[in-house]
């Protein structure tokens, strides 16, 4: 028997993600800004719109995209610190007719990722735990059961929450495939050995002894150090501190650490790294710090702010210029 397709629905659901679904109001054009070498893009303005431009220009081009929307939390999100002081008080507005409509909301923007991806990428979505089963059964559909790949939980400490349950200490993030059957980027991860291994065997590589029908016997320890366990898919990073370097001031800000685990395992130098919903700009700066290409969005005043400044701070100043599609065309009419 043919499997059943499974799809989640909801009233007046749009068949299709890749039309503008009802209330969705077009946006502007977005504002193009962009390193000198044009190896980092900065759009500003809606993603939607600023998506469409690139699905236009270059599908197929991008190796990995991040997505850290907001989490659908009924609430408006303020900026901290210096930038508050700056005058620019509210980074973010997550309020929502209803969870329909957030979804709706991530779905046009996923179909459009999709689009973009380059058969060896990857999408990365970040999430908590109260959306990601919706967003994972959404994902299932759009991406292919098949391509799903990941998911990543980061657990995280923090000021304990007075609950009489557990502590919510963790947040999601889906990975997807394009494509599970072309090879995809991976640049393998290690983190420490346990330390009861580390006590029995020390900190070199182990090489199991197999009998002529394979059977594991024992195994030796070799010379050669061990660079650790293959990384697993739960993921101890502290979030952002007060006193942290990195600190913006712009809430939800994410740490480096975790992109930078992110962007190393799962592109290569060079590649272009996507994230639509920019905030402080850190996949950016990360990206960027790592040798890859970035191409980044927001629609906030706060969130404009910080990006120019982080990435200015780091060697990649942007400068408003012209569409890539025309851009590209300035470039052949200047070599020919
Ligand atoms: C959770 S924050 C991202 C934080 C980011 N990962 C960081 O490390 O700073 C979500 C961001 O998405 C932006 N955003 C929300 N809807 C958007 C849209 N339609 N177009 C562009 N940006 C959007 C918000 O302005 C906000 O900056």
């Amino acid at each position: 028997m043919t499997p059943r397709p499974l799809r989640l629905s909801w009233s007046d659901r749009p068949v299709d993600f890749s039309a503008s679904g009802p209330g969705v109001v077009r946006a502007e054009r977005p504002r193009r800004f962009a390193t000198q070498d044009g190896r980092g893009e900065f759009y500003e303005g809606d993603n939607l719109a600023s998506l469409d431009e690139l699905v236009r220009a270059r599908p197929g081009s991008v190796s990995l995209a991040y997505m850290d929307p907001p989490f659908d939390t009924g609430r408006v999100f303020e900026t901290q610190g210096r930038l508050a002081e700056s005058g620019v008080s509210v980074a973010y507005d997550d309020r929502w007719s209803d969870r329909a409509a957030w979804l709706e909301a991530l779905a046009e923007r996923l179909v459009r990722v999709r689009e973009l991806l380059a058969p060896h990428g990857s999408v990365v979505v970040h999430v908590d735990p109260r959306t990601s089963h919706y967003v994972k059964v959404l994902m299932d559909e759009l991406f292919g059961e098949e391509n799903f790949a990941s998911e990543i939980v980061w657990r995280y400490r923090r000021w304990p929450a007075k609950t009489r349950n557990f502590q919510r200490v963790h947040d999601v993030m889906l990975r997807y495939r394009k494509d599970a059957r072309v090879e995809g980027r991976w640049n393998p991860l290690y983190e420490d050995l346990a330390p009861s291994t580390k006590a029995t065997w020390g900190t070199r590589k182990q090489r199991a002894v197999v009998d002529a029908g394979g059977k594991r016997l024992r195994s030796t320890t070799l010379e050669e150090e061990s660079k650790g366990v293959p990384m697993g898919d739960v993921w101890d990073i502290g979030v952002v501190a007060p006193v942290a370097k990195e600190r913006t001031g712009y809430p939800s800000q994410k740490p480096e650490a975790l992109l930078s685990r992110i962007v190393t395992s799962l592109s290569n130098e060079g590649d272009w790294v996507l994230d639509p919903y920019a905030g402080s700009g850190t996949t950016a700066a990360v990206a960027w710090k790592l040798g890859r290409r970035f191409v980044t969005m927001d629609l906030g005043e706060a969130s404009r702010a910080v990006v120019h400044e982080r990435l200015a701070g780091i060697g990649a100043t942007l400068f408003e210029g012209e569409s890539y599609e025309k851009s590209q065309q300035t470039r052949k009419i200047a070599a020919a």
